[in-house]
């Protein structure tokens, strides 16, 4: 069993002198300095990979019978040096689930890792007992299997580990994949489909000079890395057509937010959002995504002469952070895609509609019991599993409040994904301000700035139950940035 970063602090391990922790020998290294740089590594020259398309081991007329073992592996990520990874069926990321709307899902997960874990389908709308509550761990040698109703309407979600006190580490080794729910309403549009319609996950990792992954929480303030991967290659190239391509984005860091941008100065036309598809496209020079946020864009190609070269880049990332991908256009291709004017009706909810509205206030607090000395409070509490903080009714909408506390210098410039399990919400304001016109649409996950007052505004339906509230900075999330709500 590995400790817990919770368990590490109050050792006084995190932080304190021990600068270096091997886990489970040679798996990974946990250090609470400041690392060695990752081994250079040639950026634009791996091919990007596309993680297969998972199928299910039996079908019926309602639902598909999927099943998954969680194991570690040994793959190549750097070049001529072996990884040691935690993968769902030992790749990461792990296989894409293409689903439909309306038929069920069953998953069975099997745990052959050393420590217990979690899955949780991020963003979808599942009960309770499929959610992945933090604390139903599935042991080493254990399964569980999770239902998936598929009710959310098209989008790209995500699957990843949600283990109690160990999610950003578990991440970190690679526990994270797409689950991608399809419709009619997206079938009917012209939008680039099969091949050309990509799901890019970006994640920024750290690794040691014999290639295994260093994991380096400083303090439980943030995991940096200094290696970008795009689907667990690191800087991909990837050579396209030039013609239009769909490409769903999930920032699957732990706690690195990009700025995304092409550095040929092209806009980014967005389409879709957490939640889906947008009611219309919207073009925007850069976008900024954070943890667990997902963003749709069409890239038309038709821009650029055979033989260009057009880099994605991070306009937040400084020097070799700067860079996540190269998409090199090499080949002339027909196109009938396009991105229709309008793409899905979305009904706006509106503060009329609001039968209460909650406030959440995120920020660290001092304390004496770990070094450094924070905790990471929600309305100046840690996370209780026996503590429902907010009870809504089915049915219900509300709105919910969301600033950063500032506390005494200590880490009061933070800014914190939050997350908010079963709901979609909208984003009302940003300091009374409309949000940009790519975060109109449906959203599971809302930065917000250490600086700045959100609001949000969502119907609580689905199911009744105990769900969660986190930051999804996943280091703060395992220092009990997390609260349970009830819908009654
Ligand atoms: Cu993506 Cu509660 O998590
Ligand atoms: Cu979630
Ligand atoms: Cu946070």
């Amino acid at each position: 069993m590995i400790l817990s970063r919770r368990a590490l602090l109050k050792l006084g391990v995190l932080g304190g002198a021990l600068a270096l922790m091997p886990l489970a020998p040679s798996i990974a290294t946990y250090t609470a300095d400041r690392p060695a740089p990752s081994p250079r590594i040639p950026r634009f020259v791996l091919p990007l990979a596309v993680p297969p398309v998972l199928r299910p081991v039996r079908s019926t007329a309602t639902t598909d019978y999927y099943e998954v073992t969680q194991r570690e592996a040994r793959v190549e990520i750097l070049p001529g040096l072996p990884t040691t990874i935690w993968g769902y069926n030992g790749l990461s990321p792990g296989p894409t689930f293409r689903v439909r709307r309306g038929r069920k899902v069953v998953v069975k997960q099997t745990n052959l890792l050393p420590d217990g874990v979690v899955v949780h389908q991020h963003g979808g709308v599942t009960p309770p007992e499929s959610d992945g509550y933090p604390l139903d761990l599935i042991p080493p040698g254990g399964s569980r299997t999770y239902v998936y109703p598929n009710e959310h309407r098209a989008a790209t979600l995500w699957y990843h580990d949600h283990a109690m006190d160990q999610t950003g580490f578990h991440n970190y080794m690679g526990l994270a994949g797409f689950y991608i729910v399809e419709d009619e309403i997206d079938d009917r549009l012209p939008l680039p489909k099969g091949a050309y319609d990509v799901p890019l996950l970006l994640q920024d990792r750290r690794f040691a000079a014999d290639g295994s992954l260093v994991f380096a929480p400083l303090g439980h303030i943030a995991v940096d890395g200094d290696v970008v991967l795009v689907n667990g290659v690191p800087w991909p190239r990837f050579e396209v057509a030039n013609r239009k391509y769909r490409f769903r984005v999930l920032n699957g860091s732990n706690s690195t937010i990009f700025r995304l941008a092409l550095g040929s100065g092209q806009p980014l036309t967005v389409i879709g959002t957490d939640g889906g598809l947008l009611p219309a496209p919207v073009q925007t020079p850069e976008i900024r995504l954070a943890m667990a946020e997902r963003v749709e864009v069409v890239v038309d190609f038709s821009a650029y002469p055979i033989g260009s070269r057009v880099v994605l880049e991070n306009r937040d990332g400084e020097g070799q952070l700067g860079q996540i991908m190269r998409f090199d256009v090499v080949r002339q291709e027909a196109d009938d895609s396009e991105v229709p004017e309008t793409l899905r009706p979305t009904e706006r909810l509106s503060e009329a509609m609001a039968v209460r509205t909650r406030e959440f206030v995120f920020g660290p607090r001092p304390t004496l019991d770990a070094n450094p000395p924070v905790e990471f409070v929600i309305n100046g509490q840690t996370f209780d599993p026996n503590r429902i903080d907010a009870r809504p009714r089915l049915g219900d909408v509300e709105i919910w409040r969301f600033r950063c506390a500032t506390a005494l210098g200590l880490g009061g410039r933070m800014d914190h994904p939050v997350h908010i399990h079963l709901v979609s919400f909208q984003i009302l304001d940003r300091d009374g301000a409309k949000p940009a016109p790519y975060e109109a649409g449906w959203k599971d996950t809302v930065l917000v700035p250490f600086d700045q007052e959100v609001r949000v505004i969502m119907r609580f339906q689905g199911y009744r139950g105990k769900y969660i509230m986190h930051c999804h900075n996943l280091e703060h999330e395992d220092m009990a940035m997390m609260t349970n709500f009830e819908v009654v």
